[in-house]
């Protein structure tokens, strides 16, 4: 109808030509140096830029005004005081540091890092940094023929992201997941690139719908975002390893998680009754399965009111969760943040009365469909919001909960767009914006909020959080999962470079739904799936309400003693599990690694999906499709000890290896270790005896590693209440020393020491323990 008013000339009807055209930044036309930030005046714009350490620089682009420099939600740290030489030729400026030289040239301005010995690290070429009208910024940069990129936080696909485009726009998305479904729950802006074996990387600090495309074109990729400023840090590296601790030191490590969380967790939308809970843990108990965690998924509440507890299907949530504690076992409620809009709820009349809700700017609430209906979103990019929700969840630590599961929080929406309405105006902490700016770290403030309240109101104790939406720098709150996957062999293959390139993301601590959220699953995919999940990150069983339950013992005896024994491995490798956490939180190195993070000079793992290595001494492959029981694995340099055989098989070669339905094909480098704890019994979890299994190699191989342990549930680590041992081991034809060259701390652990096992001993090889022969470490 419209069509027969003035709309039919419409200027938004025009064809539009098709190519899109940047605006340049132009040429150089002065700059200033301010404390420890450089000030480029440029034709078309403003550039900043920042060394944060000599390996680290920082480089912020504004179009319209002088960058501005704060506000990051993501980074944490401010630029360290770096030495910076500075040469100003005619075409060109350099400023150096001790490992890094930038160069600038002036017309028009292009930047390019180098290391010392000049090799490339991030150039820019015919293009540089541009924007459009419409807000949009963009960087180009200098792809090379054998750039291989990852991380890029929760990716479908590959492991090797070159090729592909990527969109970050948090987005609940129950189907589908395949290689193409993008974007997924959690922005994570930041990629690591690998070309010659070396290694630096990029951090996009923008929370706007962003790009980075890795496919259109050959020669260059970009990222982009739909407004704020080109923000970015590069990451010198030169290892993968260090570009992750450059990364992680700017955005933050994950706090050293409670042992219980690194446990078996099992879930389902839902365990609907108090009585289902308690018949659910007494079969764990009966059965001898590991369990550490039971969720409760929305229908524990009261019509889906967070902060509530459905009296009719939860009569006596405190004394359901004392008892399942008597037995070991803690339960986590889901928290979504839509607050139900009624009248007569609390929550509701108090966010209404606080104004703890987001609004738009003419100061009318936002109110969207979530699972209770119409509901209002609190405002967490606001302090006061933040401690206010934080606050409430002394409803939970008051019943004895530790932990807490926060979900939909991208934020979802049951409409058009998934999402909150763009124009809603945050608070911001004191500098409003709209919500299309902040939609990126609504999850991520929300974990915030909620970490934090947990924290002071567990008075001491760990809190555990699992979030499905994040941005850079989640991982210092919370763990995250994958969303809702589906029981298919496809998304177990999937699930292996998704957790890798978050691994490589900073966010080390992560897992898909075991077995799959959605769709039935099946005795042998949940068996395999069950072997998988007991070495990665997190460890949860999760499945959708109208689906088949998938407990370990669903599938009758010869699959529920398989699931059980790989539970029990879990416990089994929770000291070596534990001590990679420690080193997780202190560096920021993922517990789960693709091989390339190990031997990035190895071209054969650049690529490589359907392996993991824990730590960086074994490797796991895992049979990821139906009916098979023989997979080529690919072992890198070295020698390598099959762990449940003991065979030894030879580096740099593929192998055929076989494993029935019972069997996870499990190397470990020789000359290298392992620890080893015990599995007891669900009520009483700690072990009573931890061995180190110490593979001796007679090929002259030096090996060094840190074993940890503490109390594993409070913060009295902080204080001196930990043991940490820093090991060596030289093993070579005649002898395998073990020395312990430091002890810290002044933990006492259950075990009074720790039993020595050789593996694969050869005659004539003495072991010797500090100095002696022995078979202990005494504590
Ligand atoms: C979402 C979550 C899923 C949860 C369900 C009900 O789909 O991703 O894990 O079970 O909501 O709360």
């Amino acid at each position: 109808m419209l069509e027969d008013t003035s709309f039919a000339i419409h200027p938004g009807k025009e064809q539009q030509s098709g190519a899109v055209v940047y605006r340049d930044i132009g040429r150089l036309l002065n700059y200033e140096a301010k404390e420890n930030t450089y000030f480029f005046n440029c034709e078309n714009g403003n550039v900043a830029i920042q060394f944060f350490t000599d390996l680290i620089v920082r480089i912020v682009m504004n179009q319209h005004h002088e960058p501005k420099l704060t506000g990051s939600k993501a980074v944490i740290v401010d630029p360290e005081l770096v030495s910076i030489e500075e040469t100003n030729g005619n075409e060109k400026l350099t400023f150096s540091t001790e490992k890094i030289e930038l160069h600038i040239t002036k017309n028009p301005f292009r930047l390019s890092v180098y290391d010392k010995d000049g090799h490339e690290i991030v150039t820019e070429g015919k293009r540089g940094m541009a924007y459009r009208e419409n807000g949009e910024v963009i960087s180009f940069k200098t792809m090379h023929e054998d750039d291989h990129f990852y991380g890029f936080g929760e990716k479908a696909g590959h492991l090797d992201k070159r090729g592909e485009s990527y969109e970050m726009w948090n987005s609940d998305v129950y189907a589908p997941h395949n290689p193409e479904t993008d974007p997924l729950y959690e922005s994570i802006p930041y990629f690591m690139t690998l070309r010659d074996g070396k290694a630096h990387g990029v951090f996009f600090d923008n929370t706007f719908r962003s790009k980075f495309d890795m496919k259109t074109t050959s020669n260059y990729y970009t990222f982009s975002a739909e407004g704020g400023q080109l923000d970015y840090y590069i990451f010198a590296g030169p290892e993968p390893k260090a570009v992750l601790e450059q990364y992680t030191h700017i955005t933050g490590r994950i706090p050293l998680p409670p042992k219980w969380s690194l446990g078996y967790h099992q879930s389902r939308y839902s365990y609907e009754t108090e009585e289902e809970v308690r018949e659910l843990a007494k079969n764990f108990v009966e059965k001898d399965i590991p369990v550490d965690v039971i969720h409760l998924d929305i229908h524990y509440m009261n019509g889906y009111r967070v902060f509530t507890f459905d009296k009719e299907r939860f009569p006596n949530p405190e004394k359901l969760i004392a008892d399942l504690k008597e037995m070991g076992i803690r339960v986590v409620p889901i928290v979504d943040p839509g607050v139900k809009k009624d009248s007569e709820y609390h929550i509701y009349q108090e966010g209404v009365r606080q104004e703890q809700f987001c609004k738009y700017i003419e100061g009318e609430i936002y109110f969207g469909e979530v699972w209770p209906g119409i509901s209002a979103f609190p405002d967490f990019t606001d302090e006061k919001v933040r401690k206010w929700w934080g606050e409430k969840h002394e409803f939970y630590t008051n019943l004895g909960i530790e932990g807490i599961w926060n979900d939909m929080n991208e934020p979802a929406v049951f409409n058009e767009t998934k999402t909150m309405d763009v124009n809603v105006m945050h608070r911001n902490d004191g500098e409003p914006t709209t919500h299309r700016e902040l939609h990126n770290v609504y999850g991520l403030l929300m974990g915030q909020a909620t970490y934090e309240g947990m924290k002071e109101k567990l008075n001491g104790k760990r809190p555990f959080l699992l979030t499905r939406a994040g941005y850079a720098g989640v991982q210092r709150y919370a763990s995250v999962w994958t969303g809702d996957n589906r029981s298919f062999w496809e998304h177990l293959q999937m699930s292996l470079p998704m957790v890798m390139n978050l691994g490589l993301s900073g966010v080390a601590f992560t897992g898909p739904d075991v077995g799959g959220f959605a769709h039935d699953t099946n005795a042998e995919l949940l068996t395999r799936w069950t072997q998988v999940g007991a070495f990665t990150p997190f460890f949860r069983n999760h499945s959708a309400i109208g689906f088949r339950y998938q407990e370990p013992w669903q599938f009758g005896d010869k699959h529920e003693d398989i699931m059980k024994n790989y539970i029990q491995m879990r416990y089994e490798w929770m000291p070596q599990l534990y001590s990679l956490f420690y080193e997780a939180s202190k560096t920021g190195l993922p517990v789960m690694r693709p091989l390339l993070m190990e031997f990035p000079m190895d071209a054969k793992t650049y690529n490589l999906n359907d392996q993991f290595m824990l730590g960086d001494n074994v490797i796991f492959a895992p049979i990821l499709q139906p009916s098979v029981t023989d997979r080529a694995v690919y072992l890198p340099k070295g020698e390598w000890v099959e762990f449940s055989t003991g065979e030894v098989y030879e580096g740099e070669k593929t192998h055929l290896i076989h494993a029935e339905i019972d069997e996870l094909p499990i190397f470990v480098k020789n000359g290298t270790v392992i620890m080893q704890g015990e599995w007891n019994s669900n009520k009483d979890k700690t072990p009573k005896h931890v061995s180190m299994n110490v593979y001796a190699s007679s090929q002259g191989e030096n090996y060094c590693f840190t074993y940890y342990d503490d109390d594993g549930e409070t913060f009295a680590y902080e204080g001196g209440a930990f043991i940490e041992l820093d090991v060596e081991v030289v093993s070579n034809e005649n002898s395998v020393k073990i020395n312990v060259l430091e002890q810290k701390g002044d933990f006492k652990p259950a075990y009074q020491e720790i039993n020595i096992n050789v593996v694969g001993q050869s005659e004539g090889q003495d072991i010797i323990i500090n100095g002696e022969k022995n078979k202990t470490i005494q504590l």
